[in-house]
Formats: structure tokens, sequence, C-alpha cells
């Protein structure tokens, strides 16, 4: 009742309780300012503010719970003035679940090869009109006060995790004192959660703490990377681990200790006419699928992640994975 009345006097946009576990793995409930979602959890990519090919009722009905937007292509169009001016983006695009946004620094290292990184910032030509922009962490959080995400994250120094030498640590060191200019630039702390990024590649003396990964690293080295920062970041608030998609992915890293999961693939797989079922992936576009009249996975009608937290809450954790590995790989290769 203390931390109920100290809520009641600073309002505080992020709640976390752990409602279950087992050994590292936790199940959690996150009560955001625009939902309460429960943990392990996977953001689907809605980059320009949209899911393709869905409606925003279709995604509640299948149990979404957050959404994520990215910062760099929502201020190149419409622009997150427009979008403020418009009432945020839950308004923007009818959401009334959770939203996050990256902070675009990575999504302009991954799209642009022209992106020059510097103290001040990341500079970039705009592929809409050819301008050079310049992209810092005030800039990036002052477009993300703007789109009005409940989770809004630091803008950091990425680099691929393949690369070796001095540049990683010069990447770490200065995510970290980006993230200090990120805080300070912050405007909307009642409402909007700012996450920090652990960068450091994949050498465990510069990972302090998760950001940087599924860049073409083996599974053992980014296994042992997200163990590191499991072990090493806040017990009291969620884990983030960015642009991981991958079914067995986000059960590993769950065993790990994290929560939460954002990646483009189960969207553009579908997309591209592939579903992700318990066995592994089904290839709908084939001949033999034309006259099949069975529903795409018989077994189950929620997302993997429902299925994740109620094992932990429920102490059946174990079977979960043994279950599910077993039915993925039923060879055990
Ligand atoms: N998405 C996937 N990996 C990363 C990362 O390291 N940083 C950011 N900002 N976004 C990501």
């Amino acid at each position: 009742s203390f931390n109920l009345r100290v809520e009641a006097l600073f309002p505080m946009a992020l709640r976390f309780e752990i409602l279950g576990r087992f050994n590292r793995a936790r199940a959690a409930r996150l009560t955001l300012p625009h939902f309460t979602c429960q943990t392990p959890l996977f953001m689907p990519v809605g980059t320009q503010g949209t899911i393709k090919g869905l409606t925003t009722d279709q995604l509640e009905e299948i149990g979404c719970q957050i959404i994520l937007g990215n910062t760099y292509h929502l201020e190149l169009r419409p622009g997150s003035r427009l979008i403020d001016e418009l009432g945020g983006l839950h308004k923007f695009m009818n959401w009334k679940r959770a939203l996050l946004t990256d902070s675009g620094g990575f999504q302009m290292v991954s799209l642009l090869h022209l992106a020059d990184i510097t103290e001040e910032g990341v500079t970039f030509q705009s592929p809409v009109d050819g301008k050079t922009m310049l992209l810092t962490p005030e800039e990036s959080i002052h477009i993300q006060n703007n789109i009005g995400a409940d989770i809004i994250m630091a803008l950091d120094d990425v680099v691929k995790t393949t690369i070796t030498g001095p540049r990683i640590e010069e990447a770490m060191y200065r995510t970290l004192r980006w993230i200090d200019r990120c805080i300070a630039a912050h405007k909307k702390p009642d409402v909007q959660n700012l996450f920090g990024i652990v960068q450091g590649g994949l050498d465990p003396v510069l990972r302090y703490a998760i950001g940087g990964l599924s860049g073409g690293e083996d599974k053992e080295s980014f296994w042992r990377v997200v163990a590191q920062c499991t072990a090493g970041l806040p017990e009291n608030k969620p884990r983030y681990v960015m642009g991981v998609g991958y079914p067995l992915d986000i059960v590993v890293c769950s065993a790990l200790g994290a929560d939460m999961y954002d990646c483009v693939y189960p969207t553009r797989t579908a997309r591209f006419g592939t579903a992700l079922v318990p066995e592994g992936v089904l290839k709908l576009k084939q001949n033999a699928m034309a006259t099949d009249e069975r529903p795409i996975d018989p077994t189950c009608s929620c997302m993997l992640s429902r299925d994740l937290h109620t094992s932990i809450v429920e102490g059946r954790f174990p079977e979960f994975v043994r279950r599910f590995l077993r039915t993925q790989f039923p060879k055990g290769d």
C-alpha cells in the first residue's frame, strides 16, 4: 500500500510485477500507460504506423499487446510534428494498446550505407528529398516525445557484431554518453518510458549488460551475450532483446531471463506466404495447399508468447520447452 500511495503522488509510466519464475525465466505483468501486458512478450513491427495487411481490430483479436514503430520512418513520412498535431501515434493509427518506438540509429545504419556517425549524432541523406539530415540523441527523443509511444528507445551507436577492433569499444562508450543526453532531453517521463540499450558486441568485457545482436553472429555467441546481460541487468525491470524473433531464440532467451522481443520476421514471412506453426514453417503457396481444408494450426489459437507466459506462471516451463523443441526439431538436430 506504501507503493500505491507513492504512485498516487508520483504517477509512474511503468510497473513490472513478476508473477512466476522458473530458474532464470520470468513471467510478469508489465503495466504501461496504454495497456497492461504479459511477458515474455513479442512485439510485431509496424514500422510506418501499421502492421501491413492487418487492421488494429484484428491485431487486438489475436492478442497483440504492443506494436513497434520506427522514429526514422515516421519522421521522414508523415513527420512527427504532424503526428503530434493529430493527437499522437495511438490516435493516428487508432491503436488503444501499447506502442514502442525505436530510436532511429539502428535503422539508419542498417538501411543507409551513407550514414556517418560522429559524437554529435548520425548524419544521413534523406531518401525522400536527398537533403543532409542530422539525428542527434536530443532530436531522436524530441521526435519520440511527439510520436507519444509508451516506450521510447535511447539513440545508440550500433555496430555489426561481426566486426572486431576498437570500433566496438568506441560504440559502447558513445552509447553510454548518448544516454545521458537522451535522459536530459526527455520531456515526458511521467507518460513515456525511456529504455537504455546495451551495446558492446560479443566482447564479454565490454558488455555491461542488450542491443546490437541478431547481426550475423552464431547462436552460441548470441545466447552467451544474452545470458551475461540478463545476469547483469536489474531484476525488477523488463529486459528487451532487440531485433529477435525466431521462435527458438524467443524460448531460449526467455529461459535466460529476457522478457521482450521484436522482429519483422513473422509478419514479413507471412506476407510472403509462410506461416509459423509448432512444427516450424508452413509454406502456404505450395501446390498441395491449394485443396487442403485444414486450419493452419489446429492445436492452438493463441500467440506463442502467451503459452510461454502461462507455462512459467503455472510452473510447467520445462515441459513447455521440451514439447516446443520436440515439435520443432523432431529429429533432434
Ligand atoms: N534493433 C535490433 N537491434 C538493435 C540495436 O542494437 N539498436 C537499436 N536501436 N535497434 C535495434
